[in-house]
């Protein structure tokens, strides 16, 4: 199973408290580490984080350096561990506006971690469903500019393949932290049939006990993918 978290409310958390948003921040990334330990027991074997968005950069400077450092420290602090617990780690959005350390090391760790097994764990940074598709959408016109691809077979799955997420590995369900009903450009293309859970905690809250409820909450949902499932009643009816 594919979740993808929008892990927000960093910022209100640490406001609520009197304390400067990027103490929100700081104890959002230590909630990271639990939530990715937790995944293998509750069947997630695929889990997506947002942790910046291509509209971030919007923010004041000494917000975005201070979320580059941390994020900066989790890769420095847990490059061997990731690797040690056999957690395969890719990065979704488009790393080119990153500090030059920062691409290095994620280059390293895709590369380190690329044959693990237990649980993939994508990082979406400098993220944006749109920007993922313009993106795609180049990749796309240069294989047909260069005769390498029919404009008639252009399908579904073209799309799918060029996409950060790679061949179509769509997330189950999304859950978003701290309240919002929005998914500010999360996953465009790969959520059209995701299952949505909204939290009323933030992130900084978001412990693997809750993190256990929305996915016993999410098993107990029928997803139906536009056809009509009868339901067990039903059939025993006919
Ligand atoms: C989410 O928390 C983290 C990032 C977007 C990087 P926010 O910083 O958005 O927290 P709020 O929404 O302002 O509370
Ligand atoms: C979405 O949260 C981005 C991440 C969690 C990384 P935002 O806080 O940036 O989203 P908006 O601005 O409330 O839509
Ligand atoms: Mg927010």
């Amino acid at each position: 199973m594919h979740v993808g978290i929008i892990m927000d409310g960093n910022g209100r958390w640490a406001t609520k408290r009197g304390l400067p948003r990027l103490m929100g921040h700081k104890r959002g990334a230590n909630r990271v580490k639990d939530i990715v330990k937790a995944s293998p027991d509750l069947g997630v074997d695929t889990l997506t984080l947002y942790a910046f968005s291509t509209e971030n950069w919007k923010r004041a400077a000494h917000e975005v350096e201070g979320l580059m450092k941390l994020f900066r420290g989790y890769l420095q602090n847990h490059f061997v561990e990731l690797n040690e617990k056999n957690v395969r780690v890719r990065f979704l959005g488009d790393p080119s506006p990153l500090a030059a350390d920062i691409r290095k090391q994620m280059e390293l760790l895709t590369d380190l971690t690329k044959d693990n097994t237990l649980i993939t764990l994508n990082i979406a940074i400098n993220y944006g469903g749109r920007d993922e598709l313009v993106r795609a959408t180049r990749k796309i016109a240069t294989l047909v500019k260069d005769g390498a691809l029919d404009v008639a077979d252009i399908n579904e799955d073209t799309i799918s393949a060029h996409l950060d997420t790679l061949q179509g590995d769509d997330p189950d369900l999304i859950i978003r932290t701290a309240g919002e009903l929005r998914l500010s450009n999360f996953m465009t293309w790969q959520s059209a049939y995701s299952e949505l859970a909204f939290v009323e905690k933030s992130w900084p809250e978001f412990t693997p006990k809750l993190f256990a409820e929305v996915l016993a909450d999410y098993r107990s949902r029928t997803r139906q993918f536009g056809a009509v499932i009868p339901k067990t009643a039903d059939i025993s009816d006919t």
